[in-house]
Formats: structure tokens, sequence, C-alpha cells
């Protein structure tokens, strides 16, 4: 039975404030590749690990939808992997799956809920499955298809527009003929707005000292979906703008992650006065409709309808930087770490 060393990152403690590289170590455990006795789990080759802002929130000690870290643990979050045993008959060795893993290079789960079987093809990469493929992919498609209904013409403004989540709303709603611009915080970002991902218009939020004028620039004739990426003064913007019947989409508010005390929201009259609807989601309650978003984004990605930009780490040691690299934006397009390639 073969033993290997298993590098792994580590919460060291729970964090206050903003994350740093250092609130993480880089360890090495020792580890038989075998599963234990009459297991149904798998043993996991670790490939790709997702960086995700929700990860954040697992590093406060705090109650939610989902657990904290461990202290002293190895960080989980989403992966693309290869299983090396199974004790489950539906997955076999050499199959390639997605889903919850740890931040080490290998991984015995106990259970295989919640692990997707990649059926992969060469056209594709693997790592597209911890993004457009995988969790960040679906909570675009969901935030924007079932929560906000977009119909032909209606006008789309999304932030954090060139991220994982945001670079693909835009995407899909230009498919649907609407009018989307989008915000990110760099010009190179803003770029890549316009010129790769085709929104139709793109700002820099960081040069607005007025957002809400900032919006009425671009959006005379107002919001009919905002695609909520970053919450905050943002927010509060965009409620001053909405049209009739608008929706939002509150897929995420990481302005707010590392704040002690949230900022507050000053113009929810605007809900009514516009007869507007908010609705929070969180795209783990929606797993059922991953095979019809696969059969509609698979085919856009092969068509070269739909493009995709991944901002890749390469190792184990480089994961912190990433992960932190998030709450500064530092990353331009999802942020993957390559753990290894096979
Ligand atoms: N509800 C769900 O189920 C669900 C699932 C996945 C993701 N989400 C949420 O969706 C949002 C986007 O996630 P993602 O994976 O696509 O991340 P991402 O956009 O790839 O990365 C985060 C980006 O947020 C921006 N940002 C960081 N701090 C900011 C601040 N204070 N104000 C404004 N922008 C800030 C940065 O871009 P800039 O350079 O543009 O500032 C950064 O690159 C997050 O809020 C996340 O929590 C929700």
């Amino acid at each position: 039975m073969a033993e290997v060393k298993n590098k792994q990152v580590l919460l060291k403690d729970y964090v206050r404030g903003f994350p740093k590289e250092s609130d993480m170590a880089i360890t090495s455990s020792t580890l038989k590749l075998k599963l234990p006795q009459s297991s149904k789990g798998v043993l996991l080759k670790n490939l790709y690990l997702s960086c995700d802002p929700y990860m954040r929130g697992r590093m406060s000690q705090r109650e939610s939808y989902v657990d904290s870290f461990k202290p002293g643990s190895p960080i989980t979050g989403y992966g693309v992997c290869k299983v090396l045993e199974s004790g489950d008959p539906n997955f076999n060795e050499g199959d390639f799956v997605w889903g919850m893993t740890g931040w080490e290079e290998y991984t015995i789960l106990n259970s295989t809920q919640g692990l997707f079987k990649i059926q992969h093809t060469t056209d594709i990469p693997l790592s597209y499955y911890t993004g457009i493929l995988g969790m960040p992919g679906m909570t675009a498609y969901v935030g924007l298809y079932e929560l906000c209904s977009p119909k032909k013409g209606e006008y789309v403004y999304v932030s954090a527009a060139s991220g994982a989540v945001g670079q693909l709303v835009g995407q899909f709603a230009k498919l649907l003929g609407c009018y989307v611009v989008g915000s990110a915080g760099t010009k190179e970002k803003v770029d890549l707005l316009k010129n790769k991902f085709g929104f139709d218009e793109a700002f820099n939020y960081k040069e607005e000292p007025d957002l809400d004028a900032a919006l009425k620039r671009y959006f005379p004739q107002g919001i009919d979906i905002y695609f909520e990426n970053v919450g905050g003064k943002m927010l509060d913007a965009v409620l001053l703008n909405l049209r009739v019947h608008a929706r939002i989409a509150a897929c995420g508010m990481i302005s707010q992650y590392n704040l002690e005390h949230p900022e507050g929201v000053h113009n929810l009259m605007q809900l009514i006065v516009k007869r507007a609807k908010i609705t929070g989601f969180v795209v783990g309650e929606y797993y059922h409709l991953y095979q019809k978003f696969l059969d509609m984004v698979v085919p856009g990605i092969k068509e070269g309808k739909i493009v995709y930009l991944e901002d890749i780490a390469e190792g184990l040691d480089s994961a912190p930087e990433a992960l932190v690299g998030l709450f500064s934006g530092r990353n331009v397009g999802k942020q993957v770490v390559t753990i290894s390639h096979d």
C-alpha cells in the first residue's frame, strides 16, 4: 500500500477583517493511498481547486448555510479531482469528478454525496468544472434565468462583472438580447468586459465618486435587472435607478464580507415605489437544474458563443495568496489553483 506525503493548506485560526496569506499554513502529512475497509466513499487526487468569495465566511466562527472551517484542519472547497479508488459502485477508478474536496493533494471522502461525475471530452478543459461548468456557472444561470426571467431588450446591470460569475451573467444576458452594462475595479477588467465578453458598456466603479450619477449615465432609462455581487453603496445606488417591476438577484455582497459592522442600505423604499423584487439565493438549492444548464452552456462554449477567462495560480503553495486576492480584486477572471494536471 503506497504511502505519500500529502501537502495541505490549513486555516490557522478564525479570521477577523480582511484575510491574509499568513492566516493559512502549508503543511504536510503522511497518507496511505487506500480507502478504509467497507468505505462507501472515494480516494481522490485533487487536480484543480476553486477560490470562491463565500470561503471568507467559513474562515469566521459564525452560523450560516455552510459550516465554518476548523482551525488546524485543511480548508475545504470546490475542486476537480480524479478518483483513485471508490467504494461507491457509481464511481470508478479513473473517473473525473467535481464537488467539495480538501485543499490538499489527496483527499479521502467518506461519502460521494454532492460529487458530480464529469463526462470529460478533450475539447473542454477540466479546470472549467471549477467555474463555468461548475458552481459559479450554475450561480450565474440560476440568478439570471430562474430568478430574474430576463426578456429581450431589458436593461441588465452586473457588478463584479469580470469575475467567475459576472462574466457569465453578462454573456447569458447578451445571448437573450438584453442591453448589458458591467462594473469592475480596473481598466484592464473594463476593457475585457467590452472587448472580450461583449458587454454593451462597462465602467470602473473605483473611479466613480458618485455611483448614482454613473448609473444614470449608463442607464438613462433605468435598470430592469441587477445581478448583485457586491452590496453596500452599489446596491444603494442601484435602488435609485430601478425601472418599474425591476428584479434584483441577490447573489453576493463581497464588499461586506470583511467588515465587522455591515454598511446600512438607505434606499429600500424604492422597492415599493418601483414594485421591484429582490431575491436572495444559494446555488446549492438548484443543482437539480445542473443537466439543463449543461445542455445550454456546453454547446455555447463549443460554438464559441460563450467565452471564458480563468486566472490560474500554479501549485498548492500559491493557494493562500490566490484566495485572499479575491478581496482586493487581484484575480482577472475565475481564480483557479492547479494542483496537478492529471
Ligand atoms: N449565492 C450563491 O450561491 C453564490 C455562489 C457563487 C458566488 N456568489 C457570490 O457572487 C459574487 C461573485 O463571486 P465570484 O466567484 O464571481 O468572484 P470573482 O468576481 O471572481 O472575485 C471577486 C471579485 O469581487 C470584486 N471585489 C472584491 N472586493 C470588492 C469590493 N469591496 N467592492 C466591489 N467589488 C469587490 C473584485 O473585482 P473588482 O476588481 O471588480 O473589484 C474581485 O475580483 C460574490 O459576492 C460571491 O460571494 C454567490
